[in-house]
């Protein structure tokens, strides 16, 4: 083939790395908005005639898109001429988002927060709804249950009854475990009709016990179940823990009384920022006849966010569903995964992915965009 020959008539033995690399500097990571190359997804790429193989790793294993970043990869470098076959393998690695002057755990990535100005809101529903978000997209996932006075996520994990945790031969704590996510909470430790006085040296060290002593393995999202409120409880654990953000859910009463406003006050003290407030029980959808009805006025928990200038992060109807698979162990993500909260939980367990995406990109050392090919072999 002489130097003239036109791109489209290129032979399969023309096509170079550089090429390639070319090709997928076009097509960037939707959640960073950065090029797959820059940030060093692109690994492995082998090259042998016509046929044209690379892996992009992601920064999470929980990535909600990759299916069409696969897409958009593989019909980049297909469109090269010279190219035949394009075999892309996709590959997950959560990045660990980074929270200035705070050990982070061994072993544990990313821990969040989820939190509210009072109690029966729906934090703990937000809570394992998301875990289990997260654990059906193939992350690893624990909870810690860490309200003391309400802990009902066992309740809705279906992980009620004795001996759920056990010791291990190396003096841990085994967590228990269903729908793939690990979980720890007051209720294993304590009888049900046995008071318990949390005071702050007592609760920091169940706390940094759970946290610590558990024998959690590897974890890619560790969620905390806090308790309602924003006193020296919530205080202690926030302080001991290296959460790297917080989710605040409400209701629209919740957020007349700015109860809220509090809870953010006590994360921007703290240092920790907020992925956003969820508005729970926002409108009633009746299983009638579908319609929806504002029963509480609507807008309120947005134009909340908005006023406190943090992300709203979606509003969920009051469904008695909802609160029957709750009662039954069965968060509603798995019970029923294609209903409207389901898909609402999708979409707000997207955005808090996509902020610690950012955050460990903009924080993690470990991605070397000049490793992002092996040889061609
Ligand atoms: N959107 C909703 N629709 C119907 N019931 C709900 C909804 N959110 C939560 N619930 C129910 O309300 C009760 C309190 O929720 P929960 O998550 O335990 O609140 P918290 O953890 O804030 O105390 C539970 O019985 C739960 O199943
Ligand atoms: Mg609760």
């Amino acid at each position: 083939m002489d130097a003239s020959t036109p791109q489209n008539q290129l032979s399969s033995n023309d096509v170079t790395e550089e090429m390639v690399l070319a090709a997928l500097s076009h097509v960037k990571d939707p959640e960073l908005h950065k090029s797959l190359t820059s940030l060093g997804m692109v690994q492995g790429l082998r090259i042998c005639g016509g046929n044209v193989a690379f892996e992009l790793v992601l920064t999470t294993t929980a990535c909600p898109l990759k299916d069409g970043i696969k897409k958009e990869a593989q019909d980049a470098v297909a469109a090269i001429p010279g190219v035949n076959e394009v075999t892309v393998e996709i590959s997950g690695r959560t990045l660990a988002a980074r929270v200035p002057e705070r050990e982070p755990i061994p072993g544990i990535k990313n821990v969040i927060a989820v939190s509210s100005g009072k109690g029966g809101v729906g934090k703990s529903t937000v809570t394992v709804n998301i875990a289990c978000t997260l654990a059906r997209r193939g992350a690893k996932v624990g909870i810690v249950d860490a309200d003391i006075y309400g802990p009902n996520v066992p309740l809705m994990m279906g992980l009620t009854g004795s001996n759920r945790v056990s010791g291990t031969e190396s003096g841990k704590i085994k967590p228990a475990e269903n729908y793939g996510v690990k979980v720890m909470s007051m209720a294993f430790l304590v009888k049900d009709d046995q008071p318990v006085v949390w005071r702050g040296p007592l609760l920091d060290r169940v706390i940094r016990q759970f946290l610590s002593d558990t024998d959690w393995g590897e974890l890619d999202y560790l969620l905390i179940d806090l308790p309602p409120g924003t006193g020296d409880a919530q205080l202690t654990i926030v302080q001991a823990t290296p959460v790297v953000g917080a989710i605040i859910v409400t209701t629209p009463q919740d957020v007349a009384l700015l109860d809220s406003r509090k809870g953010l006050a006590m994360f921007t003290n703290a240092n920790i920022p907020v992925f956003g407030i969820v508005e729970n029980m926002s409108y009633y959808r009746c299983p009638h006849c579908d319609e929806r009805d504002d029963i509480f006025g609507h807008g309120g928990g947005e134009a909340a966010a908005k006023q406190l200038n943090v992300p709203f992060l979606g509003a969920l109807p009051l469904r008695g569903s909802l609160r029957a698979y709750a009662d039954e162990g069965r968060p509603i993500v798995i019970a029923e995964p294609e209903s409207e909260q389901s898909l609402l939980f999708n979409d707000i367990t997207n955005q808090v992915v996509a902020k610690i995406c950012e955050m460990g990109f903009a924080t993690n050392t470990e991605v070397a965009p000049s490793a992002a090919t092996a040889s061609v072999s």
